[in-house]
């Protein structure tokens, strides 16, 4: 069998992000900053360094900042390089050459599955990558690099999972699933539950925003009805691509902040803050003096 290449990674960035409001009413929740790094960049940098080298972004109404972000500033740069701000430049440079950004519109916010499948004609008729930009990943091997390196093997979607304990799982989709080996982080798939009750979980193991999936989920997401919300649902297409193709989890490695939502991202700032060199020592500090954690 011909082995294929993962080149393109696609970036849902259409919902309308209320569990962030009232920062998301006007600003896209993709923008917000952790540290000083809108978390969509975060993102971005991990499919690069994964080897993706198009990266494809679904947006909607409000969120042209976006597609600003990864283009050149002229004036900006121009700015920084006639002052000599040159750490500034380089800063500002390096986004814009991060791989080659295509966009395309999800007019009305139908869910997961229907933004995925408005990627349809960018992608094409080859694997491809998923990333939820609010999910930011830290880890010693970008999460989506230790994807392909299975997908080298497997030749077949992969979802990225994480152990959830507790009533906490109700809010995920749930792998059944079994290691191939002892040991091994990858899991074969059986089936999935959306968002179970903790007693009807098939098992602790819950899809987090990272895909690598075959070109079948689209002729999947165009068969599939609407589901919960009123929305087409990805985890929907998937148990059903459970019956066609060899479906696996992968329990990756490091550690995942949901940044679309406000604790998670405050947790996602403070740790990526204090691992900054430039910032680390002194927030460090700061947050040892402060009063109220001494309580
Ligand atoms: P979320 O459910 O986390 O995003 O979807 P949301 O709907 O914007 O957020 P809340 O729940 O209202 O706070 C995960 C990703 O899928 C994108 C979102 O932009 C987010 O990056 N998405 C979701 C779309 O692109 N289109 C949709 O119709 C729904």
């Amino acid at each position: 069998m011909k082995k294929t290449r993962i080149r393109k990674a696609v970036f849902p960035a259409a919902g309308l992000g209320t569990r962030f409001l009232p920062a998301t009413k006007a600003i896209p929740k993709e923008m917000l900053p952790v540290v000083d790094k809108p978390i969509i960049q975060y993102g971005v940098e991990e499919a690069v360094a994964a080897g993706c080298d198009q990266i494809i972004i679904v947006t909607g109404r409000g969120k042209t900042v976006i597609e600003d972000h990864f283009d050149i500033s002229v004036e900006l740069e121009h700015q920084l390089e006639s002052r000599g701000k040159l750490d500034l430049l380089a800063l500002a440079r390096h986004i814009s050459t991060l791989g080659r950004v295509a966009y395309i519109r999800q007019k009305e916010a139908m869910g997961l599955g229907h933004a995925v499948l408005m990627a349809r004609d960018l992608v094409g008729d080859e694997p491809f990558a998923v990333i939820l930009p609010d999910d930011v990943i830290d880890a010693k091997v970008p999460c989506l690099k230790q994807m392909i390196e299975v997908f080298d093997d497997v030749q077949s979607t992969i979802l990225a999972t994480q152990v959830v304990e507790g009533p906490a799982i109700s809010a995920y989709g749930v792998i059944e699933a079994r290691p191939i080996a002892k040991n091994s982080r990858v899991l074969e798939v059986k089936g999935l539950v959306e968002k179970p009750k903790l007693a009807d979980a098939p098992s602790k193991n819950a899809i987090i925003g990272r895909y690598i999936l075959t070109p079948r989920i689209f002729e999947l997401l165009e068969k599939t009805p609407l589901g919960a919300g009123g929305e087409l649902q990805l985890t929907d297409a998937l148990r059903s691509l459970v019956h066609h193709e060899k479906v696996y989890g992968y329990s990756f490695d490091g550690t995942r902040y949901d940044a679309g939502d406000k604790l998670g991202f405050l947790k996602a700032t403070v740790e990526f803050a204090l691992q900054r060199e430039d910032l680390g020592n002194d927030f460090r500090a700061w947050l040892q003096s402060l009063p109220s954690l001494k309580q």
